[in-house]
């Protein structure tokens, strides 16, 4: 009886023990209202200052996967259609002037690769033509591009024959890339590979919502090799097009915590998902070799020397907090639900501490320059966003002053947009957009946004 008490009070001291120190290394973060209020320091000179967007969400008049996926019903929210989108296709110098207005200094997009090779090895000039037009009205407007290669939609041909997972993907990609270097390198250095190859493995691969609507940890996991790879062998040809390309990948970042601080396997559980979702993919970079090793999922552990160095900045969406609790039958065996705080449109916990946390792991795990490549909030009102936007940059604030260095920030999006599987109801434009005109107008949070744009 008294050995079983001694085991229990040594197991729960161990047990506490274990959760203080990983408590120690995670401390809790919160930003006073006060802090809040400050007036803002103002960003370095230099500092990249935009707006984000992709080719699929915004050009309109689209034919790849995607625009395949909603046609089949159950897929995107009310059965909508990217369609005509907000038809930034045939308004690219209009818009182009809407970030002149927020006095933006820089501007990711996309590249959609559907349109520019339409068919296995057949380029199309006047599509690559018009995002020439559309460096030429960023270069004369002193704005400066980051140019992203794919942000999730993939060209039918290349869909059909298995997408990310196909042998073939990272050479079809790489020559997709050496045309981009080759037409778009004497006005683009910022490169951004690939859009959350994450997520991407996540929702096509695990849960299925996006396409190719699979539920395959296998597939999954040749999915993340297939994207390891493309990034390893475009990084090599943009920057052999393009003498001044400075490469990466932007990676969605969750801010993960333990649902319980005294719960071991909460903290585990929540350990796990930060490894997997939010590491793995620069953990292979960093290590040259593609690894990824989760519960539930086949193991991989392979060389791939070509990963190191392969990119010069690590790319930061940050949206929002996960509380993770251990839960034995669910799927990688976490269960998620989103953190107490205020919630934007679509249920998504508003955290800014998780920027600057997020921040913080990347840069002392990496020891890159940062660009945080999107954040943003759905807010079809447009009485929240000029509160986000104010405190997550003060997260941007603190970073740097901690000597972080952060190189930028592009606020996602622009303009209200198709966002994927939710249709257009979320509203996370700077620039509210009409749906039966068309016409732009600013959003509650241009105001703030413009406010702050550094000298
Ligand atoms: C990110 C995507 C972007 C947009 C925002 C809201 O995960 O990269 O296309 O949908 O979320």
């Amino acid at each position: 009886m008294k050995k079983l008490a001694m085991l229990v009070a040594v197991g729960a001291a161990l047990w506490l023990a274990a959760c203080a120190y990983f408590a120690a290394t995670q401390p809790a973060l919160s930003f006073s209202a006060e802090e809040l209020a400050r007036p803002p320091a103002p960003l370095p000179k230099g500092f990249l200052w935009g707006t984000a967007t992709s080719a699929h969400q915004i050009e309109g008049g689209n034919h790849n996967d995607w625009t395949r996926f909603e046609q089949e019903p159950g897929h995107v929210a009310r059965g909508e259609k990217s369609g005509r989108a907000v038809d930034h296709w045939n308004r690219m110098a209009q818009d182009v002037a809407l970030m002149s207005a927020l006095r933006a200094n820089a501007y990711r997009f996309s590249v959609e690769w559907s349109r520019v090779e339409p068919a296995d090895g057949t380029w199309d000039e006047p599509a690559w033509e018009r995002y020439g037009d559309l460096l030429r009205a960023l270069e004369e407007a002193r704005i400066t591009p980051m140019v992203t290669l794919l942000h999730f939609t993939l060209p039918r041909w290349i869909a059909d024959r298995g997408g990310v997972a196909a042998p073939d993907f990272p050479a079809r990609f790489a020559r997709f890339a050496a045309e981009a270097a080759r037409r778009l390198g004497p006005r683009v250095d910022l490169w951004c590979v690939l859009n959350e190859p994450n997520v991407q493995m996540y929702l096509g691969y695990v849960v299925g919502t996006w396409p190719p609507g699979r539920q395959s940890p296998a597939e999954a996991v040749k999915a993340f090799e297939g994207l390891l790879r493309s990034h390893a062998l475009a990084a090599r040809v943009l920057r052999a097009g393009d003498p001044g390309a400075q490469v990466g990948v932007a990676i969605n970042l969750v801010d993960f915590e333990p649902a319980s601080r005294w719960s071991l396997p909460d903290w585990l559980a929540s350990r796990l998902s930060a490894d997997a979702f939010d590491w793995a993919f620069y953990d292979s970079i960093r290590s040259g070799r593609i690894r990824f090793k989760t519960p539930g999922f086949p193991s991989i552990d392979d060389p791939l020397p070509a990963l190191q160095d392969s990119a010069d900045w690590f790319g930061v969406n940050y949206y929002t907090r996960h509380l993770i609790r251990f839960a034995p039958r669910a799927v990688g065996f976490v269960s998620v639900r989103p953190g107490p705080g205020a919630q934007n449109d679509l249920g998504w916990e508003i955290r800014p501490e998780g920027l600057l946390r997020l921040l913080r792991a990347a840069s002392s795990r990496y020891r890159l320059p940062l660009y945080v490549t999107e954040n943003g909030i759905a807010d079809a009102a447009g009485n929240r966003r000029g509160a986000y936007v104010r405190s997550h940059v003060y997260a941007l604030e603190r970073a740097l002053a901690e000597g972080i260095p952060v190189r930028g920030y592009f606020h996602w999006s622009l303009l209200d947009n198709f966002e994927w599987a939710e249709g257009f109801a979320p509203r996370f434009g700077l620039y509210r957009v009409d749906y039966s005109t068309l016409d732009r107008s600013p959003a509650g949070g241009a105001e703030t946004f413009t406010a702050l744009a550094p000298p």
